[in-house]
């Protein structure tokens, strides 16, 4: 294996352009510029306002990552980028921006997943993850358990939402309580004045017979929307907050019990949660005391790491060259949909390709 390698990483699947720079397991540079005001208004992702602010933001916010990180590019060891999934006319652009720099520097160009980078991005914190290691994916788009080996190669999944990921339950229930958009870090902090256990929310797929390791969010954000409904046709006040810290409590019960018995039935004593769901207050408290209670040691990125940014794509790559991976041919296109398993897009002979499908 070669020495720790230098690798720039690309994000943009959504509505953060990031732009992250790291040595083996170590972070030098974590740039973003996000066009999250931009959106506020629309009460969610627009995904053509968000293609055009990476287009603008690409550039410059390279430019800072290297200068932050003090390296030049010519002394990178290879160019990762996100290739899926996530907004097709997103992604475009950092596959774009990634190719080209690869190309003119001459370096290897590798295409990652999203949510590999998401589990790999811990490495930077707490050192090389164990293998192997359960996670606990919960952002706006997912909601998933993984079982993962070899972060650059074997990503197995054991379960998923079946309707709303997490994060899209925290934005919808912040705009049923008129809090804004994204709804999660402002549900996070008025949970906190409010009492979680105030209203008994239901707990999706939590019965026994039910999937074990599956999520259901869309009945309980629904139980949310009409409770207070209730209150405000009966023209009471909606205690804002009790209802914050109860709704929270339901999801953190549910993802912080499912994942604790992941663990336990695939025999696996980590534990890392990620997504920008990880960085919610009372998920990491939970998710510490069930895991302490279990024997199991939790890892959890900062928050900053835990929503998207381009330190995670860059913290994979480097771990693909130091594994020696293939890198991704220049024909690497993005993959809205790139299943989770697909942990990066690996060379493809093109011609190869051609004559197959001429046959
Ligand atoms: O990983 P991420 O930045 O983007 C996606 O890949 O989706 O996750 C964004 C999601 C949003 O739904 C946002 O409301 C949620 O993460 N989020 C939180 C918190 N901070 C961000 N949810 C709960 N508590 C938080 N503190
Ligand atoms: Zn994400």
């Amino acid at each position: 294996m070669a020495d720790e390698p230098l690798v720039l990483g690309i994000e943009t699947s959504c509505d953060e352009t990031g732009v992250g720079i790291v040595r083996g397991t170590t972070l030098l540079a974590d740039a973003v510029a996000s066009s999250v005001n931009d959106h506020a208004r629309f009460g969610g992702v627009v995904p053509e306002i968000a293609s055009r602010a990476h287009l603008e933001a690409m550039v410059p916010t390279i430019q800072r990552a290297l200068d932050t990180a003090g390296v030049k590019a010519s002394d990178l060891d290879g160019i990762a980028v996100t290739a899926g999934p996530g907004l097709a006319g997103a992604l475009l652009v950092g596959v774009s921006a990634a190719k080209a720099y690869a190309w003119a520097l001459d370096k290897p160009l590798y295409g990652v997943n999203h949510l590999a980078s998401h589990i790999c991005v811990d490495q930077l914190e707490h050192g090389r993850l164990p293998e192997p290691t359960m996670a606990l994916l919960v952002s706006g788009g997912h909601s998933s358990l993984l079982l993962s080996g070899d972060i650059t190669s074997d990503v197995r999944p054991l379960g998923a939402t079946i309707d709303d990921a997490a994060g899209e339950a925290f934005d919808k229930v912040a705009r049923v309580l008129g809090l804004g958009f994204p709804g999660g870090p402002v549900v996070d902090r008025m949970a906190r004045e409010g009492d979680g256990r105030a209203i008994a929310f239901p707990r999706g797929l939590n019965n026994a017979g039910d999937p074990a390791y599956d999520f259901s969010f869309s009945g309980l954000k629904t139980a949310v929307a009409r409770w207070v409904e209730a209150k405000r046709r009966a023209g009471e006040p909606v205690p804002v907050a009790d209802v914050a810290a109860s709704f929270q409590e339901a999801v953190t019960d549910v993802l912080t019990r499912k994942a604790v018995r992941a663990c336990k039935d695939n025999d696996v004593d980590h534990l890392m949660i990620g997504g920008g769901v990880a960085a919610n207050s009372r998920l990491r408290e939970m998710a510490q005391q069930r895991c302490d209670k279990a024997g199991i040691v939790l890892r959890v990125p900062r928050p900053g790491l835990c929503t998207d940014n381009g330190a995670m794509v860059a913290a994979l790559g480097a771990e693909m060259v130091w594994r020696d991976r293939t890198p991704s041919s220049f024909d690497l296109s993005a993959d809205s949909s790139l299943p989770v398993t697909e942990t990066h897009v690996p060379h493809t002979d093109f011609h190869a390709h051609a004559h197959e499908a001429l046959k």
